[in-house]
């Protein structure tokens, strides 16, 4: 018989048996008052893992990124972003429709760095004709690349220094981890290298890890209180997809 293997992308992966059983005999609760331990056992776990005060789980990337974008930034405020990243080009204009915040989008190179020079210029000075940049937008892995890890810290720094805030959407972060750790490296050390350069990460459960969806924000306890009053606003009740959260824990292998 013919296996096929779908490579079309890392997002078709699909649950294995072992996570249909989890969503059978999941434990669930409402997670607008807390009580879903499911929810909270995964959300902790990430957390830890990626060395956050705390973490919200989300149904998508997508509204992950958002929450993490306007939890950063006000109305009228601005985050800088690679022209081709997700969080610009791919997102449905989400910040900006739903937020009021302006992307300041930057040519990448091959590995989807915006050049230093071109970010320390796209920071807007304290000047009320221009909006406020608060925020540097850096994906990792880009395109298939991991971000070589001293232009992360370069970037981080610079931005730092300007009084911004970094997010990473790390979709595939664990991706990156596992190339940084090398085949004898650590993983999960390999993990927080690369988180701990961020205010914010969010991570996506959907992409090669085989959960049908789900991602977290991570980041302080304050930021990740702003963002959870943001997910509430387009009525996101997590208990109503209980079924998709031990997907989403195996995958993170709690
Ligand atoms: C880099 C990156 N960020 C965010 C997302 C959004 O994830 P979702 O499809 O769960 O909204 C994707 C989706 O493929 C992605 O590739």
């Amino acid at each position: 018989m013919t296996r096929i293997v779908d490579l079309r992308s890392d997002t078709v992966t699909r649950p294995t048996p072992g996570m249909r059983q989890a969503m059978l005999h999941a434990e669930v609760g409402d997670d607008v008052f807390g009580d879903d331990p499911t929810v909270n056992a995964l959300q902790e776990r990430i957390a830890a893992l990626t060395g956050k005060e705390a973490a919200l789980f989300m149904p998508t990337g997508t509204q992950s990124n958002l929450c993490g974008l306007l939890a950063h930034c006000q109305r009228g405020e601005e985050y800088i972003v690679g022209q081709l990243a997700h969080t610009y080009r791919y997102e449905g204009g989400g910040a900006a429709v739903l937020g009021s915040i302006q992307p300041q989008p930057l040519v990448q190179d091959a590995q989807g760095r915006m050049a230093l020079p071109d970010i320390a210029a796209a920071i807007k000075p304290d000047d009320a004709h221009f909006a406020r940049t608060r925020l540097l937008c850096l994906e990792n892995t880009w395109n298939g690349h991991v971000m070589p890890h001293d232009y992360v810290t370069s970037a981080a720094s610079l931005a730092r220094a300007q009084g911004l805030s970094v997010h990473l959407d790390g979709a595939r972060v664990f991706n990156a981890a596992v190339a940084n750790a090398g085949e004898h490296g650590d993983p999960l050390a390999a993990l927080r290298d690369i988180t701990d350069v961020f205010d914010s990460v969010s991570v996506c459960f959907s992409k090669g890890l085989g959960a049908p969806m789900g991602s977290a924000l991570c980041g302080s306890k304050e930021l990740i209180a702003r963002a959870h009053r943001i997910r509430a606003r387009p009525c996101w009740r997590t208990s109503r997809l209980p079924a998709y959260w031990p997907p989403a824990c195996s995958a993170c292998a709690l």
